[in-house]
């Protein structure tokens, strides 16, 4: 099985991802091993970060460079592997603004972001921010639903967001066989009822947060049958990087 990963940290010299260029090799090796084939690579963007302009061209500069070099590398060794750019943006009220000024990006250029908000945001505020989105013409992937305390206490909400037009993402990291707790029960029930759009890696770092996706999806497998489990291990996220649609 061909794995498609659409939410990672593995740029290196970036965020708080890939620490070096070595680094961001040894997860490309680790990713290839793993069976992924296909990379979005999504450097955060929080622009409460940023003082200046320049700031985040120099930013996007790091990021392109980076990116290039990733490219570089797989068409040497991995030809099979296929890379694509995009961001893990912090929810902010000109996302658009952001976007149409290049500050960053949505993924590979189609109307879908990667979208991440305070964990401790309400549900209110996160229909509305994703009610937004929509009506400005982007459709918002919704970055790790496992962190958010208004959906893991009410997992009816994801229906909710997912009717308005929002996709989901969880990280592969928190799908566990055997897991038990509120966490687990709210990922049972979203993978139960086909709320799950993506599953990712949010891959960091080589040691603590690798970029695999087959052990979720062995386990995804198990639970909700193979159908299921390619499309959110790779059929949807191949959808929308390639043919920017789902
Ligand atoms: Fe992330």
């Amino acid at each position: 099985m061909n794995f498609a990963d659409l939410h990672c940290h593995i740029l290196g010299c970036v965020d708080d991802g890939a620490r070096d260029e070595k680094e961001m090799k040894e997860m490309l090796d680790i990713a290839y091993g793993d069976g992924i084939r296909t990379i979005c690579f999504t450097p955060h963007f929080k622009l409460y970060e940023f003082s200046s302009v320049g700031e985040i061209s120099s930013y996007n500069e790091r990021i392109s460079e980076s990116f290039d070099t990733a490219k570089e590398y797989v068409s040497g060794k991995y030809p099979d592997m296929h890379l694509f750019l995009g961001s893990e943006i912090m929810y902010h009220h000109d996302i658009s603004g952001s976007l149409s000024s290049s500050f960053c990006k949505s993924m590979a250029g189609t109307p879908f972001v990667l979208v991440e908000f305070d964990t401790n945001i309400s549900f209110f505020d996160m229909r509305f921010a994703s009610s937004a989105l929509l009506r400005n013409g982007l459709r918002p992937i919704i970055a790790h639903v496992e962190r958010y305390g208004c959906l893991i206490k009410n997992p009816k909400r994801l229906a909710e967001l997912k009717d308005l037009g929002a996709l989901i993402q969880v990280n592969a990291s928190r799908i566990k066989k055997f897991a038990f707790g509120k966490v687990a029960g709210f990922l049972k029930y979203a993978l139960k009822r086909s709320l799950v759009d993506f599953i990712a890696t949010d891959a960091h770092r080589v040691s603590s947060s690798p970029p695999e996706i087959a052990r979720a999806y062995g386990i995804v497998k198990k639970l909700c049958g193979v159908d299921y489990a390619n499309k959110i291990c790779c059929e949807n996220a191949e959808k929308i990087l390639n043919n920017g649609n789902i």
